[in-house]
């Protein structure tokens, strides 16, 4: 009696499974389903957390009946070797399209090569590889199916200095004609970092300013390390510190926490720039415990990359470079 009662239960569930399926795949079983790999160089970054969520919320705004992306997101957690694996899985794994934020720029050409040889196209995001002259990478120049994405990092570097130079004294507190400062650098191998901290004192010394250099140092990007690198210089130049230039938020919020230990205070007797704009540094930005921060816009920079992908995946042709400002 029980038993039959929940066999044929049983037996009803999956009619109504199989029907549901056969209604589904009702035009004709005719979803393409594409498969979609993106390596990040690490998960542990402000910046490249958002712009990663907004790769998979964009893939999902653009799906239809018919076309679904299904996206295997990676972790490279800034070690070269592991994203080298992940890449040649990709490969195996047969992907449509692979997404990639290196590791390591210097890597590029080993990458290229490999997806290249297997016909994927493959979409460079982030931390652009440089070729003997600026934007003309040869393993992205060369080959249709590769291209870049990103923002010109040289811009958001002149910002900060105009941030600096729309302010009264224009970074020189103490009145001596120069300009003190201390200069977080993101990574020494990125163009991101390398304009950044070439750009942003450049904006002062182009509009006539006198500026020295205290200490300059990488902080990878990182808070903990950003805290460290303005600590260690509070506690060696002091008072004599007037700008403090972080190649980004996430190493301005740790300067911004080595500064208050210092019993120093943003906007009287030191300024804090950063890059990227974070909702936690706007936030600062109000309430005056920071100077500034630049736009580092996640949203058009993803979008511009799924936009590339799905441009790929239709065989449309790639423009070799897509700058996002
Ligand atoms: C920059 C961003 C940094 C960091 C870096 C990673 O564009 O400003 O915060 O995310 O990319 O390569």
């Amino acid at each position: 009696g029980n038993t039959q009662m929940k066999k044929i239960i049983a037996l009803a569930l999956v009619l109504v499974l199989a029907l549901s399926l056969v209604a589904c795949g009702g035009n004709g079983g005719n979803v393409t389903t594409y498969k979609v790999g993106v390596a990040i160089y690490q998960y542990n970054d402000n910046f490249m957390t958002l712009y990663r969520q907004e790769i998979e919320a964009y893939f999902k705004t653009l799906e239809t009946d018919t076309v679904k992306y299904n996206i295997t997101m990676v972790d490279s957690k800034n070690d070269m070797a592991e994203q080298t694996n992940q890449i040649d899985t990709f490969i195996t794994q047969g992907m449509d399209v692979i997404i990639l934020n290196l590791v390591q720029t210097s890597s590029a050409e080993v990458l290229i090569d490999k997806v290249v040889a297997a016909d994927i196209p493959l979409i460079l995001i982030n931390r652009e590889p440089l070729g003997e002259t600026d934007e003309s990478y040869p393993g992205i120049i060369n080959n249709p199916g590769v291209c870049y994405v990103g923002a010109d990092a040289r811009q958001s570097g002149t910002y900060q200095g105009e941030i600096v130079l729309a302010l009264d004294n224009k970074g020189d507190i103490n009145g001596d004609g120069v300009v003190k400062y201390v200069m977080v650098v993101g990574d020494p191998e990125n163009p991101d970092a390398q304009y950044r901290t070439e750009f942003s004192v450049k904006a002062l010394t182009d509009a006539g300013l006198t500026v020295k250099e205290l200490v300059k140092n990488v902080g990878n990007w990182d808070q903990a390390k950003g805290n460290e690198i303005v600590d260690a210089a509070l506690a060696q130049f002091g008072e004599e510190i007037e700008v403090v230039f972080c190649n980004n938020d996430g190493m301005a919020l740790g300067a911004a926490a080595a500064i208050e230990a210092a019993g120093r205070v943003v906007g009287e007797d030191i300024y804090l720039l950063g890059v990227d704009a974070l909702t936690e540094c706007q936030e600062m930005v109000k309430a005056g415990t920071m100077t500034g921060t630049v736009l580092n816009d996640h949203i058009g920079q993803s979008h511009a990359a799924v936009d590339a992908a799905v441009a790929a995946l239709k065989g449309e042709a790639l423009q070799n470079y897509y700058w996002v400002n």
